[in-house]
């Protein structure tokens, strides 16, 4: 049985990719708080990405990078240390697990690695200068190391719009919220996590052996349409 690491399975997008694994692989989740689930082939590592020193793993055939943030704020009102954190835990808690786990991976059979920009790195969007520029330091390294660990590991990146999840909650928090984020999508729908996790569990799999230094817009149109 294959096992497949996810850094952020407690909530939100990693914890569907979690459930949507446990059937069939060895699941080991990272976070700071457990996961509700429980399940023979489910393990927890206890750890915060941004301070702790990332436990030791041995085997690992996949590995996901869940965690992220969505802090929109007019630019003057975004601190240099607003910036400074959003790139700590989009791309350089990414880098950390990278360097820790990259060995390990190489020894797998069909390596893959699956990190999160968003639609905001590509649509021009108000209050969204810190976020974007954090994804678009994500994508940046997804295609560069798309090409490093070529022919070994494959490495891609989802960049999914509003999901429903506990870090978008604030955007959803009541129905006419609810309403408005639906009518702005051409497709007049937003993401429900299981959703991106079935595209995650694509693209972390051998039917995806072809695509690596990719970046996937799940977006409801919101980024591909003018209508
Ligand atoms: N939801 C959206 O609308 C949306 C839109 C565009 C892009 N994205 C991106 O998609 C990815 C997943 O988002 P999500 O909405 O599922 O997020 P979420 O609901 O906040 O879940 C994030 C997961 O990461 C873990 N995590 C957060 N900080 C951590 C830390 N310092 N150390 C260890 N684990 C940590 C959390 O667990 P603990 O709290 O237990 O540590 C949780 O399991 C993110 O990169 C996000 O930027 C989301």
């Amino acid at each position: 049985m294959k096992t497949i690491v996810v850094i952020g399975g407690s909530k939100g997008i990693g914890k569907a990719i979690v459930k949507t694994f446990l059937g069939t692989h060895k699941v080991i989740n990272i976070s700071r708080s457990s996961p509700e689930e429980s399940h023979s082939n489910l393990t927890h590592m206890g750890c915060d990405i941004l301070k702790d020193e990332l436990p030791e793993i041995n085997i690992m055939d996949a590995l996901v990078y869940c965690p992220g943030s969505i802090n929109l704020k007019p630019f003057t009102r975004l601190s240099l240390e607003d910036f400074r954190e959003d790139y700590e835990i989009n791309v350089i808690g990414a880098v950390k697990a990278l360097h820790k786990y990259l060995d390990v991976l190489k020894k797998a059979d069909h390596p893959s690695i699956l990190i999160f920009s968003t639609v905001a790195s590509k649509l021009g969007m108000p209050y969204h200068a810190s976020i974007a520029a954090s994804k678009s330091g994500v994508e940046g390294l997804v295609k560069s190391l798309g090409a490093e660990l070529a022919p070994k590991i494959r490495i891609n990146a989802i960049a999914p719009t509003v999901t429903d999840t506990p870090l978008a909650s604030k955007l959803l928090r009541n129905e006419k919220m609810v309403e408005n984020i639906k009518e702005r999508h051409p497709l007049k729908k937003y993401l429900s996590p299981k959703e991106v996790a079935e595209m995650a569990e694509f693209l972390l799999s051998e039917r995806a052996s072809s695509i690596s230094g990719q970046i996937f817009a799940m977006d409801y149109g919101i980024v591909t349409f003018k209508i």
